[in-house]
């Protein structure tokens, strides 16, 4: 029995205003200074104050329901091992249904001790009066963690985020730490989504970005998320979607360690590209990655068919340049299995990348004519392939094998980067002309003008 996959939400105000509560930078505090009842300063100054505060807070929270995206979030548990780490302090994500939930900031229906932090009492919306103690004869405060406080959580959820497979931050500025920070804690495998209306500064991790309401960016995500690897393409094209599958042949030979980072970077790009397009076609493609990287010493299947949501970014560990340039070979067994596995009864396009800083040089399998014979037939069943080279003869390796969409760089970082940014450019190109439906002329994947430069 394949266990379930971890996704793991970090909620923030934003996921409750379609709720009609106001978001902390947005309304929370209300007329009211953070200072004053936000901070554990504010409570030793003013408890009355403070008490009055989150007494209105708790008689708002009576007065809303959950909304759509709490909703989705518990309906994931279905499928999914689902954790909720919030940084808000209602409890609509308990009165949707969700059953994992961490609190990081406390909880607004709570209180507790003024002097032990663990005697904590569910009051519900009740007011409760200044004064009113505790069993231990303290002043009874809400449990809610105040700025100048520690956030006592931190660790568990930490723990919670590096164990994730999908990490999902829905409607928080990522303005308040440590939460700000449990990004970093993802595992350089999850896939990481970040949901908000706002154009939010964060912290420059990969994440693919929903620039939409909670709602509507749930619903997008949902869809995103259930391209699963599991389920053979076969069943979702039922959907009368288009299957793209996006194949990247990268060498991995010594000489690509001169712009292993550029390659890196490069081919991470490219996964954004494909990831931005999965978002703005949801409703008519669906996209799976499949990387091959290969060197003397291996022909490495990174991942295969893996729908775009899954497909993990390359790194220093994952992208180790060595050896030689087998690419007769890399090519040759690539398509060749991939061939064999696709299912040709459902909506297909494939386009193949190769990528490569130099001339075939050690296959033992596959020789030039085989690859140009595969990659003819290919192309009558509508197969595209692109082949970019650099400290070659590029026009004459890509014609060796029957490509005609073909680009030439400078092996040098600045001309790595170019490459990258060109060729992603004309592969976001690509899927808008199959959204389009419009007929894609094979030779003018990579602007003319560019690929001869
Ligand atoms: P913020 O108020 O700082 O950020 C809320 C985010 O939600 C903003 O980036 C908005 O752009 C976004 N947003 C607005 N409407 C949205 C919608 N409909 N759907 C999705 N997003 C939307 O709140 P937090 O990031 O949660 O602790 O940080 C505030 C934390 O700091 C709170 O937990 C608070 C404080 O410590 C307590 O209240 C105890």
């Amino acid at each position: 029995m394949c266990r379930k996959k971890k996704l793991v939400f970090l909620t923030g105000a934003g996921i409750s205003v379609e709720s009609g509560l106001p978001t902390f930078s947005g309304g929370f505090i209300g007329q009211y200074r953070i200072e004053d009842v936000a901070s554990i300063d504010g409570w030793r100054k003013n408890p009355e104050l403070v008490t009055r505060f989150y007494n209105e807070r708790r008689m708002q929270l009576c007065g809303v329901e959950p909304n759509a995206a709490h909703r989705i979030v518990a309906g994931l548990e279905n499928d999914f091992d689902v954790t909720v780490i919030t940084q808000n302090v209602d409890n609509l994500h308990e009165r949707a249904g969700s059953t994992k939930i961490l609190h990081l900031h406390g909880e607004l229906t709570k209180v507790r001790s003024s002097r032990h932090a663990d005697m904590v009492f569910d009051i519900g919306y009740r007011p409760i009066e200044v004064g009113e103690q505790a069993p231990d004869g303290s002043p009874l405060r809400p449990h809610v963690v105040w700025f100048g406080e520690p956030v006592t959580l931190i660790a568990a959820a930490q723990s919670i985020v590096a164990a994730a497979d999908v990490f999902v931050i829905v409607g928080s500025a990522l303005t308040v730490y440590p939460a700000a920070e449990l990004v970093k804690s993802a595992s350089t495998k999850a896939a990481i989504y970040f949901i908000n209306p706002d154009d939010v500064k964060h912290t420059g991790c990969d994440m693919t970005i929903i620039r939409e309401k909670a709602t509507t960016g749930l619903e997008k995500f949902k869809t995103i998320l259930y391209q699963t690897p599991e389920e053979t393409p076969k069943t979702i094209s039922a959907d009368g979607k288009t299957n793209i599958f996006n194949i990247v042949i990268l060498d991995q030979s010594g000489s690509m360690g001169s712009i292993k980072q550029e390659a890196i970077n490069g081919y991470n790009e490219t996964l954004q590209t494909i990831k931005a397009a999965q978002i703005e076609h949801v409703e008519t493609q669906n996209h799976f990655v499949t990387l091959v990287v290969f060197n003397g010493s291996s022909t490495k299947m990174v991942y295969d068919r893996v729908a775009c949501a899954e497909a993990a970014e390359l790194n220093n560990e994952t992208y180790r340049p060595d050896a030689n340039t087998p690419l007769y070979d890399a090519m040759g067994s690539t398509l060749t299995n991939f061939r064999q596995k696709l299912d040709t009864t459902t909506d297909n396009r494939i386009l193949v990348t190769i990528i490569t800083d130099g001339q075939e040089n050690a296959s033992k399998e596959y020789t030039g004519q085989h690859i140009r014979k595969i990659v003819d037939e290919l192309k009558g069943l509508g197969w595209v392939f692109t082949y970019i080279g650099a400290n070659h003869d590029v026009e004459a390796a890509a014609d060796r094998m029957g490509i005609v969409n073909k680009m030439k760089f400078e092996a040098t970082s600045s001309g790595t980067k170019e490459m990258f940014y060109k060729k992603n450019m004309s592969r976001k190109r690509f899927y808008d002309i199959v959204a389009q439906k419009s007929e894609y002329v094979d030779g003018k994947f990579f602007d003319e003008d560019d690929a001869n430069s």
